[in-house]
């Protein structure tokens, strides 16, 4: 039996994960295995009221006693500077080394492509966003605080160690999905030093992969790449922040946020699987958000515990879903967070 955390975080994080535990409830029986899931109660409420982010020891329990981890979102007006969230999401994220940030972009209908012309044929690849250093690290500080010789520094951090595991994550996922190609996306025209060791780093890499194509783009023509011809993309490999902008740009390509799913990996480790989108408030609680990029997201982390059939089963009743018009109001619909939990909870045979 495989042991599942459930952190359903703040705003629309818990009404999207309501319909993703009906999911993985409904796959239990569906495909004849069990779940252990564990709620913790995490968020800005248990900041707010506890002063406490991510209770210590987490870290290592997570470690010892869990296969995966399922997140909502975190995010509450009530913390402006996002303590909790960043305290959290960036602390499973370093703190468990899930150094594969994998979100794919596969519009799962035509009509959630906003690109003129383009078919689902036209857009499906994944990216592979390095997601334990770079700008992420905050390497830095700040010298003469408010003063008007102000000097704030920002670190970019990239270990030879970090840019290559990423790279190679990349590479193996083409090969083993039948990949044709890996695209890097860096600024190394502008980053010297940092980016320079991202091209050497690939060009080796990609020579021990010699049956799948490699190429290398500066970032700012990707996002125009993306959107002119994203036939061309199968597997993006790119930094902490690239990765960070283009996954939203992504995100579009296949409907908007609510359709986005991302797990935060180390292969063979306990591993976290949240959303793309926020936590945006002022839709919570109300019945009306699209839980499919949540329910995505639930598939994902049930392939990543070895149950890809049913997280192939998933996929499958969202598109059924689609293909009838089952829809929430984010993508032209009309259905309610929980009756398009139900819907998809129904299309899995
Ligand atoms: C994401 C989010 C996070 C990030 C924020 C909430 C820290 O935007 O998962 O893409 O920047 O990585
Ligand atoms: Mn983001």
């Amino acid at each position: 039996m495989k042991h599942i955390a459930i952190i359903a975080g703040d705003g629309i994080g818990v009404d999207v994960t309501r319909e993703a535990v009906k999911v993985f409830e409904r796959a239990e029986k569906v495909y004849d295995f069990k779940l252990e899931m564990t709620h913790f109660d995490w968020g800005a409420e248990k900041y707010l009221t506890e002063g406490v982010t991510m209770p210590e020891g987490s870290l290592e329990m997570f470690k010892n006693e869990y296969d995966a981890i399922f997140a909502g979102a975190f995010g509450d007006p009530r913390v402006p500077d996002m303590k909790h969230a960043a305290d959290i999401l960036l602390g499973l994220r370093f703190g468990l080394d899930l150094y594969i940030n994998l979100r794919p972009v596969k519009p799962l209908h035509n009509n959630l492509i906003p690109l003129k012309g383009r078919t689902t044929a036209d857009v499906n690849f994944v990216v592979f966003r390095e997601n334990t250093e770079g700008m992420y690290v905050n390497v830095g500080g700040i010298f003469k605080k408010g003063t008007a010789e102000e000097i704030a520094l920002q670190e970019d951090v990239n270990t030879r160690r970090g840019v290559e595991r990423i790279i190679v994550a990349a590479f193996e996922y083409a090969r083993k999905h039948g990949r044709k190609r890996v695209t890097m996306a860096d600024k190394s025209n502008v980053l010297r030093y940092g980016h320079d060791l991202w091209q050497r780093t690939f060009a080796e890499v990609a020579m021990r992969y010699p049956e799948i194509e490699n190429n290398t783009q500066f970032v700012d023509a990707t996002t125009m790449w993306m959107v002119l011809k994203p036939d061309q993309f199968d597997v993006i490999v790119t930094n902490n922040m690239f990765g960070d902008i283009i996954t939203d740009l992504g995100a579009s390509l296949q409907g908007g946020l609510g359709m986005a799913a991302s797990g935060n990996i180390h292969p063979g480790k306990v591993s976290l699987f949240e959303p793309v989108h926020g936590s945006a408030p002022k839709y919570a609680g109300k019945n009306v958000t699209n839980p499919i990029g949540a329910i995505l997201t639930a598939a994902m982390l049930l392939d990543y515990i070895g149950y890809s059939e049913a997280a192939n089963g998933i996929e499958k009743a969202v598109i059924d879903c689609l293909a009838v018009g089952k829809m929430t109001r984010d993508i032209g619909g009309g259905l309610s967070t929980t009756d398009m939990g139900d819907a998809i909870c129904e299309a899995m045979k």
